[in-house]
């Protein structure tokens, strides 16, 4: 008989499938094996993967994304959050002593490196300095620090490729999540800052799984759009040379690393043009599609910008050619003075 998991929050018991799938959410595993889930109260909690013998990762994934998977499966390897991450979320979710917590991150000091750099480009955009983790701790507060510890994680897999270069990549996804958080603020949009943000670090994730399982091909795509004259676009070249493009290598890594539905959303469909921009509202995927051409703009890399979801997003939202170079030079003077 498969032990019943007791949610130490809320009590909440789970049992079986039903149980999981209605009252929890998240599912993924760590490079420990272990299964971690948000229980519906926030908390996040952990199983032994006997306890959920019903969990598969590709049963999360779409139809079609799913069926995509199956035929390259065996080829692409999703790299694993470590279990530090799950027990850092499950500290930050349970009010534990800021003491305590600062302990857990001087045990794991490359985590904390990434924390901090992701902290510091969180806060950009109030131009705030964050010195450590405890700071961090303070000042940005458990909630928020839960998903700086997610995007730090995702940020320490290592590419694979020799000229796509991680940094040049995570440069460009912080400016993409600042951006989106700046549109969501000055357009009065109305999203919670935070979803803006993330969503927009992590629209291009794919691109990691990309660089991990596929280098050389990763390699040739960023070699073919950096020449400005071949006038090529990174989503173009890699329905040519990839089993699949970033957009859906992106869900699919989502899905296993239980990101939440408007993340997985968000990186699935920013660049989908039949279905972006067809609500009545500007919708989080709409934004970060935005932003992230935006992005290139911000980088001077406009050869590389998707003109038709910028052109889109504007009339949507009656913002003409001037006001939007006046709101890139606003957004220009925010990053440089913080972030680097
Ligand atoms: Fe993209």
């Amino acid at each position: 008989l498969v032990q019943a998991k007791e949610c130490g929050k809320c009590r909440r018991i789970f049992r079986g499938e039903n149980d999981f799938l209605t009252h929890g959410d998240r599912f993924r595993i760590c490079n420990r094996g272990f299964f971690w889930f948000n229980c519906s109260c926030g908390s996040t909690l952990l199983a032994k993967r006997e306890q959920v013998p019903w969990y598969s990762p590709d049963a999360q994934l779409r139809p079609g994304t799913r069926k995509l998977y199956e035929v390259f499966k065996g080829k692409v390897e999703i790299p694993l959050v470590s279990s530090t991450v799950g027990e850092l979320h499950q500290m930050l979710g349970s009010d534990a002593p800021v003491e305590a917590i600062v302990k857990k991150f001087k045990d794991e000091p490359m985590l904390s490196a990434a924390v901090l750099i992701v902290a510091n480009q969180r806060k950009a955009f109030e131009q705030q300095a964050i010195d450590s983790i405890k700071h961090a701790l303070i000042f940005v507060g458990y909630v928020e620090v839960q998903d700086i510890v997610m995007l730090a994680s995702v940020t320490m897999f290592q590419f694979k490729t020799k000229f796509f270069a991680m940094k040049d990549f995570w440069r460009e996804s912080y400016i993409s999540g600042f951006l989106a958080e700046f549109f969501n603020d000055r357009l009065a949009l109305g999203f919670d800052p935070d979803q803006p943000y993330l969503a927009g670090c992590l629209s291009n994730v794919g691109k990691v799984i990309s660089a991990i399982a596929f280098p050389k091909e990763t390699d040739e795509i960023f070699a073919r759009i950096s020449q400005p004259k071949n006038n090529e676009k990174w989503h173009g070249i890699e329905r040519e040379l990839l089993p699949a493009g970033h957009s859906t290598l992106g869900e699919i890594a989502a899905a296993h690393w239980g990101f939440p539905k408007y993340l997985v959303d968000a990186i699935s469909e920013h660049h989908n043009r039949n279905d972006l921009f067809r609500a009545v509202k500007i919708t989080l995927p709409d934004l970060v599609a935005t932003s992230t051409q935006l992005a290139h703009r911000f980088l001077g890399n406009i050869h590389l910008i998707d003109n038709g979801i910028v052109n889109s997003f504007m009339k949507k939202l009656n913002v003409d050619d001037d006001r939007l170079t006046d709101l890139m030079k606003e957004a220009a003077d925010i990053y440089r003075k913080c972030a680097v």
